[in-house]
């Protein structure tokens, strides 16, 4: 597996994945994103001091925790502390103090396939994010 490559990123962008650019910035724009902002962001935006989440930018998620584990690591799900959180569920008092932060399996899912195919993430206005109230979270 390609799990510990640290070029893996440059790679994929050759030819280990299907889909190009375009359609990663639309699964992201799409998919990762709106959940991130309407269940993750109004936490997890530089509020919490580092090296806490920060899911504003790319540059600030694409971290590692205080244990060392990257939050996010492209082609890894498993060894994305940001999966293995949300896949805690509602059960991590100090991650999630609030049930109603729990995402569905679907939304778990997505953010696995997102993950496993590289974490494409865009600089710039589209790849900034920030709070925003979910429909079932008013
Ligand atoms: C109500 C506020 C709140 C929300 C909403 C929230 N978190 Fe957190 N989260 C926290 C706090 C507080 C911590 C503890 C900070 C730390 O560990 O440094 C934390 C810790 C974490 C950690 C690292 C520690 C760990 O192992 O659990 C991850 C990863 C994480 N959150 C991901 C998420 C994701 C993904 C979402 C959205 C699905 C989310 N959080 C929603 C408050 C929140």
């Amino acid at each position: 597996m390609l799990r510990t490559f640290p070029l893996f990123f440059l790679l994929a962008a050759c030819a280990a994945i299907p889909g190009t650019q375009a359609e990663r910035e639309r699964y992201f724009l799409n998919e990762v994103k709106p959940v991130l902002q309407q269940h993750c962001v109004a936490c997890h935006n530089g509020t919490l001091p580092p090296p806490a989440l920060n899911l504003s930018s790319k540059a600030t998620a694409f971290t590692r925790s205080a244990s060392g584990r990257d939050y996010i690591l492209p082609g890894d799900p498993d060894c994305s502390l940001l999966i293995s959180a949300v896949q805690r569920g509602g059960t991590h008092p100090k991650m999630m103090p609030r049930t109603d932060v729990s995402l569905t399996e679907d939304q778990i899912g997505m953010l696995r396939e997102w993950i496993e195919d590289g974490a494409y993430w865009p600089e710039g206005e589209k790849g900034t994010l920030k709070p925003q109230k979910s429909v079932e979270n008013p």
